[in-house]
């Protein structure tokens, strides 16, 4: 570790969030900005839905370079962008504001460029995945829609399963619409769904397994949950985005059975790379005394 400096002139950021009790963004943060000895500061705020567009203003007018923005605020954080990059478009959601020296706000969408820069981490060669096979992307919730809009970007065709059927029939839908209109040029996306109760039928056909729901969370509607793999081929990358336990019982079966598994904690790392960049001025890197220290703060908990 470098130096902890803050003087007047501190570079200032936060994450916006409710709760953000939860949220490792600040520990992430300022462990970067003292390796780099950085002068800033990066804070959590916790801010009620109603009080969000009053939050962010207030943030503008006390010289913030800009903020995270975590659950319940990313479609709010939509909302409020004067400008937001295509990911976040088709997304629908926004977790990362940089307020510009104009007063302009620009938004982006990080978690699904988290997601594959932390497979690509892990050593899994991201585009050559892509041309071997779909990939099964498990809910359809939040995370879902941005780290669909990141696979469809990498070229994977994206299938949907989810337990509630009409939302990822919905979700379907929606990025399909988005992403057309965003690439009006572009080949149509590859995008479908199959059924909560088949997929684990059809996974000798997938390149990438990721599951983006609950289950398997510490905490969560089934922590002990874990499917079965049996069908799998070889070459089947596993990842979860659920980074309590570190190692997820999806994880666990998945090594068992000789396959890639890729956790979710470098997902929350890569994700905060960009936001740091813009507001900072300095690249990071999510290397293993990053990790490590993250870890540490985890098991504390
Ligand atoms: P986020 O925005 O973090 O992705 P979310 O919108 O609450 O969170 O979505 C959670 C996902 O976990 C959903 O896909 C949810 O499925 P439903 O749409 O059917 O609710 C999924 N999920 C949660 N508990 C589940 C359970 N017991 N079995 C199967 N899926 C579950």
């Amino acid at each position: 570790m470098s130096e902890f400096r803050i003087t007047g002139k501190a570079k200032l950021a936060g994450v916006i969030g409710h709760p953000v009790t939860h949220s490792l963004s600040p520990l992430l943060h300022n462990y970067w900005l003292a390796r780099h000895g950085i002068d800033g500061a990066y804070v959590p705020l916790s801010v009620a839905p109603d009080a969000f567009v009053t939050a962010v203003k207030g943030l503008q007018a006390a010289g913030f370079r800009g903020a995270n923005v975590t659950i319940p605020h990313k479609q709010a954080a939509f909302a409020i962008a004067d400008e937001v990059d295509p990911m976040a478009r088709i997304a629908g959601s926004v977790n990362t504001l940089v307020f510009r020296e104009d007063g302009t706000i620009h938004g982006s969408s990080t978690d699904g460029f988290g997601y594959v820069a932390n497979l690509e981490s892990d050593g899994i060669a991201v585009d050559a995945l892509a041309s071997r096979g779909p990939a099964l992307l498990l809910g359809a919730g939040g995370a879902a829609r941005s780290i669909a809009t990141s696979l469809l970007e990498k070229g994977f065709h994206v299938i949907l399963s989810n337990r509630t059927a009409g939302r990822a029939d919905g979700l379907v839908k929606e990025l399909d619409a988005a992403w057309r209109q965003s690439f009006p040029k572009a080949d149509s996306p590859q995008l479908s769904t199959i059924a909560w109760d088949g997929w684990e039928q059809q996974l000798g056909d997938m390149a990438l397994l990721v599951n983006t729901t609950s289950l398997g969370m510490q905490g969560g509607p089934a922590p002990e949950w874990a499917p079965d793999l049996s069908k799998a081929s070889g070459h089947l990358v596993v990842s979860d985005i659920v980074y309590v336990p570190q190692e997820t019982p999806l994880l666990r079966a998945a090594r068992e059975q000789g396959l890639t598994a890729s956790g979710g904690l470098g997902m929350l790392l890569h994700q905060a790379r960009p936001g740091f960049r813009a507001w900072f001025g300095a690249e990071t890197e999510v290397d293993e005394a990053t990790v490590a220290y993250i870890r540490t703060a985890l098991n504390k908990r």
